[in-house]
């Protein structure tokens, strides 16, 4: 399709190039009334150093200030002074790219970064009306269509579609921050979907609060497509539902058992780390030679993912608390760890019983099967399975809070593991929506043992997962509250509105600095609306995204309309205290 090409020639210019810096050009406007036109966020295209060559640039500031106060002194003297040059109108613009109206013997072009530098007194346009249109459809074009992720449609021109590359999108990590309300869950969902046209997608997706319930395939939601999964809860123990799932405590390697059962206070830590390791050496060396395993046996390590007898590891660290050696002397002394592994036993057998810890030592039996974790991971890494989506949806909703860090990332590390094993030519490509990460992917310093872990895996997999295909889509309504060292590896941005300040300057810490003016409109962003930054999208700009078909589940009440509509319901907060009870949010109460 040919492409209309900007042109200006029947236009005045709004301006002049008045002064530049590295990214920044200063446009001087003569024209008092046309400065009313311009407004931040519209694009002005300067005039570059051929005919055809324009550079883009977006308006950050638009200000009328009295001209340096016009010499009072000289009015004094001479009543003649210069009356119009009283207020100076200026632009303040970033630089974003170049337009070429003619690219050899292709058509109009649009590229990031600037060719050359802004010439003082170049005339500087307006793009507007059929420019504007001529202009999106220039970005547009340049996304192939194989690749075109549709995001929505560009705030300035609604006609035009605002496509983003969808492999540059989520190929090197990708964010989606704004305060809560703002859209994100809707954004999320919109991705999914669009994902969900391809053939043979893989994202999955770590759902906090159960609100992307009603996006999994079921009767209950008629436009849903994805696998549904949820970790057990304590309900779930006793009669396991099909989307039922567990990860037994042996998937878990040395740092993560240790950072959940360890007291490091104790000044017998070092000791129950050395025995506990050594232990679950030998009860894994014992589960192999018992399956044959000959092959796993020689090169296996204390951090493999084996199956091995929990109950007979608890049962040797009680032995070795209470044993008694034959001394020099010939008279019965206490053995080296004679005392020392008393208090991490009892923490060991208490979390054992938690039914909250469930899903780690309480898992049906078919969990200790040698098979068992392929079968795990060919349903979480296989794209398609049967007429199965690829997009997958894990609920974390009923995991406790103190222990979610953990489970996260022993569910993340894993997959990242299997991944990192496969053959590269057999490797396809995963995405791992981490949907309120906040919660367990802390800034550092703010990181208590147990997130400590799960921070080790995620940068890790920030730092290195491109690599192996296995990237990850940040979600967040508290971005300062988010690792750095995980933000600062995205290269994507949606940034939705957010109102704290501080979040704020969370985001324009990851953006490039020329950004930072047009950052300072988030806060007024409208929902559902967001700036787009990255190297996926040509032009960073504000979107109007569009909204999923499928939506999540709303989790905004309206509280003035239910307390006008909605009588409240007695036995719904019976059953509920019986959920608190039972640990699950299943439960119907009998009449
Ligand atoms: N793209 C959008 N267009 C229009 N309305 C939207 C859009 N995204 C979200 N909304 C509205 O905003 C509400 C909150 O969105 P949600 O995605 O749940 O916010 P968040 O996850 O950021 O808390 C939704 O219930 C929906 O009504
Ligand atoms: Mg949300």
């Amino acid at each position: 399709m040919p492409t209309t090409v900007m042109s200006f020639e029947s236009s005045e210019p709004i301006g002049r190039v008045m002064s530049v810096d590295t990214m920044r050009v200063f446009i001087h406007v003569d024209d008092h009334e046309l400065l009313k036109k311009v407004m931040v966020g519209n694009l002005i295209a300067v005039q570059g150093a051929t005919g055809h060559q324009f550079l883009i640039s977006i308006v950050e500031r638009v200000t009328r200030l009295p001209s340096d106060s016009l010499g009072v002194s000289e009015a004094t003297d001479d009543e003649t002074v210069p009356q119009p040059e009283e207020i100076q109108d200026t632009i303040r613009a970033v630089l974003v790219g170049t337009y070429r109206s003619k690219d050899g013997d292709a058509g109009p072009s649009f590229k990031r970064g600037a060719d050359s530098c802004p010439q003082i007194d170049q005339p500087c346009h307006l793009i507007q009306g059929v420019n504007l249109t001529a202009f999106m459809g220039v970005l547009s074009q340049d996304v192939p269509s194989e690749k075109a992720l549709r995001l929505g449609h560009f705030a300035i021109d609604p006609t035009a579609q605002a496509v983003a590359d969808g492999d540059r999108f989520f190929q090197r990590h990708a964010a989606i921050l704004g305060s809560t309300g703002s859209g994100k869950s809707y954004t999320v969902a919109s991705l999914l979907e669009r994902a969900n046209t391809l053939s043979h997608p893989n994202i999955i997706l770590l759902d906090m609060h159960g609100e992307y319930a009603s996006l999994a395939k079921g009767k209950d939601y008629p436009n849903g497509y994805a696998q549904y999964f949820k970790i057990a809860g304590p309900g779930d123990l006793v009669k396991p539902k099909p989307h039922s799932l567990f990860l037994p405590y042996w998937l878990l390697n040395r740092e993560e058992m240790l950072s959940m059962l360890l007291d490091r206070s104790d000044d017998n830590a070092p000791n129950q780390a050395m025995r506990f390791t050594s232990l679950v050496l030998e009860k894994k060396r014992e589960a192999l030679e018992r399956s044959k395993l000959d092959e796993v046996l020689a090169s296996f390590t204390v951090d493999s993912p084996i199956h091995y007898d929990l109950e007979a590891l608890v049962k040797s660290l009680r032995e070795d608390d209470q044993a008694m050696v034959v001394g020099s002397s010939g008279r019965d002394k206490q053995g080296q760890w004679h005392g020392k592994l008393t208090r991490f036993i009892s923490r060991l057998e208490a979390k054992i019983k938690d039914r909250r810890y469930g899903f780690l030592f309480q898992s049906p039996k078919a969990t200790s099967a040698y098979d068992w974790l392929q079968e795990i991971a060919v349903r979480f890494l296989s794209t398609t399975k049967d007429e199965q989506s690829g997009i997958k949806v894990v609920d974390f909703s009923e995991v406790p809070a103190d222990v979610l860090p953990t489970i996260i990332s022993v569910f993340a590390r894993v997959l990242y593991d299997v991944q990192f094993w496969m053959r590269s030519e057999s490797r396809t490509p995963v995405c791992l929506v981490c949907d309120e990460a906040h919660l367990y992917l802390p800034v550092r310093s703010d990181a208590d043992a147990v997130s400590r872990r799960a921070l080790d895996t995620f940068e890790r997999i920030a730092k290195e997962g491109r690599k192996y295909g296995f990237t990850l889509l940040v979600v967040s309504q508290r971005p300062s509250d988010v690792s750095k060292t995980i933000l600062s590896q995205c290269n994507n941005f949606i940034a939705l509105r957010l109102t704290n300040e501080q979040d704020q300057s969370a985001v324009k810490s990851v953006m490039p600095d020329s950004m930072a003016g047009i950052a300072d409109i988030l806060p007024l962003l409208d929902i559902g609306e967001a700036i787009v930054l990255g190297d996926s999208i040509l032009l960073p700009s504000r979107i109007k995204l569009d909204k999923p078909t499928a939506t999540p589940l709303s989790l905004t009440k309206n509280f003035w309309r239910e307390w006008t509509e909605k009588r409240s319901d007695s036995d719904a907060i019976r059953a509920a205290v019986e959920n608190l009870r039972r640990q699950s949010k299943g439960t119907e109460l009998k009449k």
